[in-house]
């Protein structure tokens, strides 16, 4: 099944609420949250209190993006403010077992996310622990950037892998996602798209997701 995650680092802050209903009334099932440190990423973000303020309002999945050194300490709070999912980088874990297996055991899923740059094969020893790979399709920090074509490449690396080692992870793609490449992605096996300025950015979000959930749901027909 596809599911959109609209990004909120590019919903409107002043009014929240009403960026996430919209969101939701399109279709979108998962609501994606950035979290950075200034560490990690030259830049900063929302800590567990958006999280928490989320919690319990909406159906959706919230889905906690960790951008930050150290997951090994961040990962419990996020968890405890109501995170569902809660992925952290292959780069910046040092014990990603341990994260792994702590997310799991707060009773989310865990994802291990991927920079453009890393090589997949740096999945490889985690590929059967975690639930799912958030494969990064810019380089992490902002929202609004070009997506770097050769993520279809890894994406095609990265299924292979799943398929070869009988993983269960499913396959979330991060950055420039938007009607112009969505369907390609669906395609390529991907079962979660996080688009943030495809959704927040245009005058209806609500139709923005709309179109982007049927753009990748037509690529399932052919
Ligand atoms: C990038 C973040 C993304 C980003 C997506 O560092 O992890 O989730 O906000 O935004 P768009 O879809 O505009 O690239
Ligand atoms: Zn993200």
């Amino acid at each position: 099944m596809f599911q959109l995650a609209p990004s909120l680092l590019s919903a409107d802050f002043w009014n929240l609420e009403a960026s996430v209903r919209e969101a939701l009334a399109g279709g979108a099932t998962v609501l994606h949250i950035d979290i950075m440190d200034g560490h990690f990423v030259p830049n900063l973000t929302m800590g567990p209190v958006i999280t928490a303020a989320l919690k319990g309002k909406t159906e959706a999945v919230l889905d906690v993006h960790l951008m930050v050194d150290d997951p090994d300490f961040y990962a419990e709070s996020f968890a405890k403010a109501g995170a569902d999912w809660i992925s952290y980088h292959v780069e910046a874990a040092v014990h990603p077992h341990r994260v792994c297996g702590k997310i799991q055991e707060l009773g989310c899923k865990a994802g291990i996310a991927i920079n453009p740059g890393t090589p997949i094969s740096s999945l490889e020893a985690m590929i059967e622990q975690v639930d799912f790979v958030l494969l990064m399709s810019v380089n992490p920090g902002f929202s609004g950037q070009s997506f770097i074509g050769a993520t279809f490449k890894r994406l095609q690396e990265l299924r292979s892998m799943i398929e070869r080692t009988g993983s269960r992870a499913f396959i979330q793609v991060d950055g420039g996602v938007g009607p112009q490449n969505i369907a390609d992605l669906r395609r390529g096996g991907v079962e979660v798209a996080v688009a943030g300025s495809s959704v927040f950015s245009k005058p209806s979000p609500r139709e923005a997701a709309k179109q982007l959930i049927s753009l990748a749901e037509g690529a399932d027909d052919r």
